[in-house]
């Protein structure tokens, strides 16, 4: 998600301290304050640090990858006062062990709701649907679990629920939890980890009342996570079992090949791309020995530490308006940096690989943050190397990179039951451009916020 909210009145109470590098003037501390503003009033716990759900067991090293260590149950009145969660609902939490991309356990964190009543008949299981989220932020404070609306509200969970499906949604390790190198932004091989140890992990949690067979969807960074999964899953020595296939919105692939892109789209102007130093960040806390500082300036590093103050709604503005000039040394020539191809390979998880399962993409052909173009590309390739996938490529006209979140929901619900129902896929690639029935349609991705209780009654 990537859309400012705009709220009428800014009170200033809620700014966490921030010590301002000289690089923020006036005018950017006061643009800070609102955003932090912004960001804070949508946080469950003002420091996740302080709720000892999301610290680390003493113990964590006796359990196993995919283990459950905890769950719990969100009690009523949290549920619906402490976090806007429509009537119905229910919330929970839990923490579990996901992997490094080598295997290596690391501590996780998400939520699952469970929906009023199941659709298909009260004594049967619930069908299971991942939601993976695109872009929340970079820091545990900054998980979806502690997000009031759990980040994506009706734009994915709310929604999922309210068709019957109990949704797990992984906060990926590293937001939430706390992880000795730091969350690994766009790692789609670890997220996909994430994604399936959370499913493992909930089987715990609901030996009965849950499938085994399972979706996953996501958005952005989740989307380039559940391509990642729908690839893990074809790994026997890795696959948990029950994937039933993988829907793939405004995917994030491969997008360390954008940067020449993004520096011509700006043409001297504004980048508006604040996803590539943070990946940048990630890299050189995963490889020592990749030096950031010659890559991008002291600006761009100032205020991505100022920006760990909040989430995704602080970093925009402060790394938005930046230009080429600002941001890049070196002629931006990371991408051939040993370290990052080193990181697209095994991180990031470039290049086709077997799928597991049928995979449906989405991208919006207005989506000024990912070109429809690249996932055109990446899609062509896995088709090309993999011809025997099940996959499907639908472009949207008119739409950008979170309109597109909406949209599909019509095209998508119906592919997921579909799923459930065994429904065959046949084996090989199509495309299609979405017909939209009228012009004059809305374009933008509105902000939804709860407002609370409703007084009518
Ligand atoms: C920003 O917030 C801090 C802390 O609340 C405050 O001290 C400072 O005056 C604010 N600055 C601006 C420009 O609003
Ligand atoms: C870890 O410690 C908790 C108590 O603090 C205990 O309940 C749990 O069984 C331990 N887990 C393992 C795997 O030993």
């Amino acid at each position: 998600m990537l859309v400012a909210l705009k709220l009428a009145v800014f009170a200033m109470t809620a700014c966490a301290s921030a010590e301002f590098p000289t690089v923020c003037d006036v005018a950017c501390q006061s643009s800070f304050n609102q955003s932090l503003f912004v960001d804070s009033s949508g946080w469950v716990r003002p420091d996740v640090n302080l709720d000892t759900f999301y610290a680390t067991p003493h113990n964590f090293s006796d359990y196993e990858v995919g283990d459950l260590i905890k769950w719990e149950d969100v009690s009523p009145k949290d549920v619906s006062t402490t976090w806007s969660i429509p009537s119905g609902l229910s919330l929970s939490r839990f923490y579990y062990v996901s992997a490094d991309v080598d295997g290596t356990p690391l501590p996780a964190t998400g939520y699952a709701l469970v929906p009023y009543t199941n659709p298909l008949g009260h004594k049967k299981p619930f069908r299971v649907v991942v939601w993976a989220h695109g872009t929340a932020g970079f820091t545990p404070q900054c998980a979806p679990s502690n997000n009031k609306g759990l980040y994506y509200n009706w734009m994915a969970p709310f929604a999922l629920a309210q068709q019957g499906y109990v949704v797990i949604a992984p906060d990926y390790a590293g937001q939430g939890s706390t992880i000795p190198k730091g969350f690994m932004y766009n790692a789609g091989i670890a997220h996909a980890n994430d994604v399936s140890l959370a499913v493992a992990a909930a089987r715990n949690a609901f030996p009965h009342q849950i499938t085994h067979e399972w979706v996953v969807v996501g958005h952005s960074e989740g989307g380039l996570t559940s391509w990642r999964t729908a690839q893990r899953e074809a790994i026997p020595s890795k696959a948990v079992g029950g994937f039933l296939g993988a829907v793939s919105i405004a995917p994030a692939m491969e997008i360390m090949s954008l940067v020449p892109w993004v520096i011509a789209r700006a043409n001297g102007g504004p980048l508006h791309e604040i996803f590539l130093p943070f990946m940048l960040q990630s890299i050189s806390r995963l490889f020592p020995s990749f030096d950031i500082a010659k890559y991008v300036s002291s600006k761009v590093l100032d205020f991505s530490e100022l920006a760990l103050h909040g989430c995704l709604n602080v970093a925009v503005p402060l790394l938005a308006p930046l230009t080429a000039t600002d941001m890049y040394l070196n002629g931006a020539n990371y991408p051939s940096a040993p370290e990052v191809l080193e990181w697209d390979e095994k991180y990031h998880g470039k290049g086709a690989h077997k799928l597991g399962g049928p995979l449906l993409v989405f991208h919006g052909e207005g989506d000024f943050i990912i070109p429809h173009s690249n996932t055109a590309r990446v899609f062509t390739e896995q088709c090309d190397d993999f011809p025997e996938s099940q996959a499907e490529y639908q472009l949207l006209p008119g739409l950008d990179h979170d309109g597109v979140l909406q949209v599909s929901k019509a095209i998508y619900f119906p592919w997921i039951a579909d799923r459930f129902d065994n429904e065959q896929v046949d084996r090989g690639c199509t495309r299609s451009v979405a017909q939209f029935a009228k012009d004059g349609f809305s374009t933008i991705e509105q902000a939804w916020v709860s407002a609370g209780q409703v007084l009518v009654q």
